[in-house]
């Protein structure tokens, strides 16, 4: 836990988050989404708190209770988590993309309940913005941390994400290992190279990300 006594290393930062998957509704009662307790995303925004920050939350759905003294924005579609990032950024020093992000919406999404007996019906996609990439590439960019989980090649295409994206750091998961779980094994990556950290509590992995982060910032 962190103590009393321990160094305020974010203290006097505004830092922006994302956590959670995003829902993409198909009809009034459907929808496509993405694995995430949003679990490492609420850990790190405890973490980002307990370091000294202010810290604002974008949230998509989970079941997990609001962090305290942590400003919760909860949103629904990917569209909605763009709108809330976007007019939050610019007070931000730090931007840390944790949501398990949809990458497609439903493009002929019904407003009303689908009824069986309806044709089947053919459900549409088109690609949501990349929220991570178009906060990168602002002219003001705060200090961007995006995440990867990928279920191959983990290392080659974390390092792949974090040269497109633009983004100082990085964190590579296995997304097997850590969906839903309460550990997670994760490699920082960042351009002095692969940072391994051990099996964690996710608390802790918050708090060894941070602790990198503060460094990456003071440098
Ligand atoms: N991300 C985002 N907006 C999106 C998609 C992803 O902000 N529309 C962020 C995630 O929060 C994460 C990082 O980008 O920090 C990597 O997400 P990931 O899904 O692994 O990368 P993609 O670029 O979508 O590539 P792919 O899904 O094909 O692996
Ligand atoms: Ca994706």
């Amino acid at each position: 836990l962190q103590g009393f006594f321990d160094e305020k290393v974010l203290a006097g930062k505004q830092v922006l988050l994302t956590a959670g998957p995003t829902f993409e509704p198909i009809d009034a009662v459907r929808g496509i989404t993405n694995i995430s307790s949003g679990k490492m995303g609420y850990a790190l925004a405890r973490a980002c708190r307990d370091a000294g920050a202010e810290v604002t939350l974008v949230s998509g759905p989970t079941a997990l209770a609001a962090p305290v003294n942590v400003r919760l924005l909860p949103v629904q579609t990917a569209s909605e988590m763009y709108q809330a990032v976007l007019s939050e950024v610019g007070r931000s020093d730090v931007f840390i993309s944790v949501a398990a992000v949809a990458d497609y919406r439903v493009k002929n999404r019904s407003e009303h309940k689908l009824k069986k007996g309806d044709a089947v019906p053919a459900i549409e996609l088109e690609e949501n913005p990349d929220i991570l990439a178009t906060v990168a590439g602002l002219p003001a960019a705060p200090f961007c941390v995006g995440f990867a989980a990928e279920s191959q090649n983990l290392l080659d295409f974390a390092e792949q994400k974090r040269k497109r994206k633009k983004v100082p750091l990085l964190v590579a998961n296995l997304a097997q290992q850590a969906m839903g779980a309460d550990h997670n094994e994760v490699v920082l990556l960042d351009d002095s190279g692969q940072h391994p950290l051990p099996a964690l509590p996710k608390d802790e992995v918050g708090r060894a990300i941070v602790a990198h982060l503060a460094r990456s910032l003071n440098r």
